[in-house]
């Protein structure tokens, strides 16, 4: 059971960064999850606050998450505050104090617990992670929640019944809303090197092993 489960994780991530490769929104990759489900998943930041470097990234962490470990990144400070002095659940969290070139893209992973939602009379419940993303010159707000015309769209994680089938729904609509330019062999390759160097510290080495044969 638990080799299922995890082998069906590791694919959802495989088809994630591989969804993922033309985003141009600040997004969590995966996004899908079930309900209390642990996650592994990753702000992905796929370029700088108009052509000017990345120096932070600072995150508002909805109410519904009370359990989550953010992951520290090479070359960052990580800090994080908490909803009150018990220091039980982290309501923000900052990783600054890097300099991420205007159009390279870094991922700050964190693992946490989804909520035990109830879908019986919705299909899915949308979580949002406000993000402001600070440049050396100026800012991106990612802050806009559901159909907010002010800033940038938030990153969301959407909680459904089934992950797998909701992340292959989106690849399908996105692949027919878009035409591919990169072959299928580039994105799988960029996709198991970009899954191997992040979730190399999280997962077990036989689920890493896993994300490359799927991708390859
Ligand atoms: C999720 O992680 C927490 C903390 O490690 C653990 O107590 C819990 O049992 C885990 N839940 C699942 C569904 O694996
Ligand atoms: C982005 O940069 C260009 C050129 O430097 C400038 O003309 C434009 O106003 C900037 N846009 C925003 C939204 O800051
Ligand atoms: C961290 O910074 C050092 C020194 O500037 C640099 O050599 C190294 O490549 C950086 N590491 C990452 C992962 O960016
Ligand atoms: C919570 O964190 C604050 C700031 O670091 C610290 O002063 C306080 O003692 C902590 N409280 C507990 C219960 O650990
Ligand atoms: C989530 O639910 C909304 C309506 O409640 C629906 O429009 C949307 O397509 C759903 N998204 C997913 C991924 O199921
Ligand atoms: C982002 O929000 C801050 C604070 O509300 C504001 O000062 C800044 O101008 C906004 N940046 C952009 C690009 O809208
Ligand atoms: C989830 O979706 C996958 C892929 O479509 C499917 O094979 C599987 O049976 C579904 N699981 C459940 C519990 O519906
Ligand atoms: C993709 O396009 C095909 C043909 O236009 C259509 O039959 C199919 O339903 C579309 N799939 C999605 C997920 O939009």
């Amino acid at each position: 059971m638990a080799i299922i489960r995890s082998s069906l994780i590791v694919s959802t991530l495989a088809l994630f960064f591989y969804a993922s490769c033309t985003d141009a929104h600040v997004s969590l990759t995966p996004k899908f999850a079930e309900p209390g489900q642990n996650l592994t998943t990753a702000f992905h930041i796929p370029h700088g606050c108009n052509g000017s470097a990345t120096t932070g990234i600072f995150v508002t962490v909805p109410d519904a998450i009370t359990l989550l470990t953010p992951q520290q990144v090479n070359n960052w400070t990580l800090t994080t505050t908490y909803r009150d002095e018990s220091n039980q659940s982290i309501s923000t969290i900052s990783w600054f104090g890097g300099v991420l070139a205007p159009k390279d893209s870094l991922d700050f992973p964190m693992t946490l617990s989804l909520p035990n939602s109830d879908l019986s009379t919705q299909s899915n419940v949308t979580l949002y992670f406000p993000v402001v993303q600070t440049c050396q010159v100026g800012t991106a707000n990612w802050t806009a929640l559901g159909n907010d015309k002010e800033g940038e769209p938030a990153p969301t994680l959407v909680i459904v019944k089934n992950a797998t089938q909701a992340a292959a729904d989106a690849i399908a609509i996105k692949n027919n809303a878009t035409t591919s330019t990169t072959s299928s062999s580039a994105a799988a390759s960029q996709a198991s090197s970009v899954a191997s160097s992040i979730y190399a510290g999280a997962l077990p080495f036989a689920a890493v092993i896993g994300t490359l044969a799927i991708a390859l």
